[in-house]
């Protein structure tokens, strides 16, 4: 250090003896650029930058990957029978997972957006979804003197609550909200493979984790201690089609269920992506040989054809959406 400051010292005095100013030694400059470098050792500072690369992308890949204290698991990817782009839900499957929610989660969570009508055509006749609807007491009114009055509920109701308000619901359990379910399968990261990994992925907590009381270890909720105690197990209800009820199988129907509530247009518009897809195909074949110089004119006049026909079945099928979205915002007296 001392050395140093001599050095610096007797350069400026350098600087002052020739013509009174300090200048900054400068250093010689070397060419360094990396054109002006050999074929090979080019070659080889490439190599290492891409290996210093990739190694520092694969420690970073590790790191995440491997945290010892991160108890936390990010729930897998499935194969749902309603994954492919093609594939629709499996209906009967949605009936089983209506008689989960009926029978097990209704008692702790709402879905205030679906009403016993969304069930007609979908998991149930319209009969069957008024025989479900008339089960349940609904209060109305008020009547002529203004008094509340209770009746059976009609395919326009919606699903009762389970409590008639948030706080109720909070103070029967253990002050947490359990969330409405309309359209929890949107409104979760994972969607139905992360409902289906909380719903099966209780256990017990590693050494040395405490949970307070009320709460449960789930390694697959964001803290890991949900308020929730495991709401099913192997044989918790009995299928009305006979269908085995193991937990897997009660969990996803219940995914199944909630996927389709989420999303109600998921068959329609898969249905809509494979029609529009297959006539642009069409389509695009009658282009390309219309637009082929060996053809003559009357394959050109084919296409113009052709477009005017498709465009003309995509506004009836347009028009057929919008006539059934009326018709049901007739129905519900919107
Ligand atoms: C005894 C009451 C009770 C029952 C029955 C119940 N839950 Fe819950 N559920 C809760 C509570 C309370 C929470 C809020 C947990 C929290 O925030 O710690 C919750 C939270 C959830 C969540 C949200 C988790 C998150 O990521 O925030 C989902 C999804 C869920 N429940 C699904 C279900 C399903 C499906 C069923 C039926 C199979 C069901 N629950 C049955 C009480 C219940």
């Amino acid at each position: 250090m001392a050395a140093a400051c001599l050095v610096i010292r007797r350069s400026l005095r350098a600087g002052q003896q020739l013509g009174g100013r300090a200048a900054w030694p400068v250093a010689p400059q070397a060419n360094m650029s990396f054109s002006s470098l050999s074929r090979g050792r080019r070659l080889a500072l490439s190599t290492i930058g891409v290996a210093a690369a990739g190694g520092a992308g694969l420690l970073f890949a590790l790191h995440n990957s491997v945290k010892a204290t991160d108890l936390e698991l990010h729930a897998p990817s499935y194969p749902w029978s309603h994954a492919g782009y093609l594939s629709s839900l499996d209906h009967a499957s949605v009936r089983r997972g209506y008689q989960v929610y009926k029978q097990v989660c209704a008692a702790c969570h709402s879905m205030d957006y679906l009403a016993f009508r969304n069930l007609v055509g979908v998991s149930h006749t319209e009969a069957e979804a008024k025989a479900l609807a008339e089960e349940f007491e609904i209060l109305d009114g008020p009547d002529d003197n203004g008094e509340m009055f209770t009746r059976p509920g009609k395919l326009s109701d919606r699903f009762p609550k389970p409590y008639p308000n948030p706080e109720a619901a909070r103070a029967s359990n253990n002050g947490a909200l359990p969330p409405d379910l309309s359209y929890i399968a949107n409104a979760r990261h994972g969607g139905e493979d992360y409902i289906f990994s909380l719903l099966t992925g209780y256990c017990d907590p590693p050494a040395g984790v405490e949970v307070r009381e009320g709460l449960y270890f789930n390694p697959y909720f964001p803290g890991q201690a949900i308020a929730m105690a495991p709401p099913i197990y192997n044989e918790i209800l009995e299928y009305d089609d006979g269908t085995p009820a193991t937990m897997t199988q009660v969990a996803k129907d219940v995914c199944t269920f909630l996927r389709w509530a989420s999303e109600p247009e998921h068959d329609d518009r898969k249905r809509m992506g494979l029609k529009v897809s297959l006539l642009c195909g069409e389509d695009v074949g009658f282009l390309t040989l219309g637009g082929d110089k060996s053809n003559s004119s009357p394959k050109i006049l084919i296409t113009e054809n052709r477009l005017d026909v498709v465009h003309h079945y995509l506004c009836s099928l347009l028009h057929e959406e919008t006539s059934v979205v009326r018709a049901e915002v007739q129905e519900v007296g919107l």
